[in-house]
C-alpha cells in the first residue's frame, strides 16, 4: 500500500537534495526518498552486533605469492557456515579477483573478512554488507 505524506523542509536543502538525486539518475524524488529511508533502516539493523546479514567480500591477490591460495582456501573452510558461494576471475598474469558471498552472523562474517584481509599475498579486500 502506498501512502502520500507531506514534508516541510528548507527550500535550500531541498534544492541541494534535488541536485544530488538528479546526479544519481533517480526518476522521481519519491523513489530517491524511498531508497534513502530503506538504507537508513538497513543501516540501523546491520549496526547491531547480533545482526544476521548478507553481503560479499571482494579479494584481489597475486596467485604467485607463496601459499596465498592455500591460505585463502583454509580460511574459507573454517568459515563454511557463513559462505554461500565464491567466484574466481583471473584478472591478469599475476592477479586474481575473487568474490565470496556471505550470509549469517555479522560478527562471524567480519571475522572472516578480517582474516582474509590480513592473509599474506592479499593486495586488497573489502566487505560489503548488503542488508539484513
Ligand atoms: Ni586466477
Amino acid at each position: 500500500m502506498l501512502i502520500r505524506f507531506g514534508v516541510s523542509i528548507e527550500k535550500e536543502l531541498l534544492d541541494k537534495f534535488d541536485a544530488v538525486i538528479r546526479g544519481r539518475d533517480y526518476p522521481t524524488r519519491s523513489k530517491a526518498i524511498e531508497d534513502f529511508i530503506r538504507q537508513a533502516i538497513i543501516d540501523s539493523e546491520i549496526s547491531k552486533d547480533t545482526a544476521e546479514v548478507v553481503g560479499s567480500i571482494d579479494i584481489v591477490y597475486d596467485h604467485h605469492k607463496r601459499e596465498v591460495l592455500n591460505k585463502l582456501t583454509d580460511i574459507q573452510h573454517d568459515f563454511q557456515d557463513v559462505i554461500l558461494s565464491s567466484q574466481h576471475i583471473h584478472l591478469n598474469h599475476h592477479d586474481c579477483f575473487e568474490i565470496v558471498i556471505v550470509k549469517g552472523d555479522k560478527r562471524m562474517i567480519e571475522k572472516l573478512a578480517n582474516r582474509i584481509k590480513a592473509a599474506k599475498g592479499v593486495k586488497q579486500s573489502s566487505l560489503r554488507i548488503a542488508g539484513a
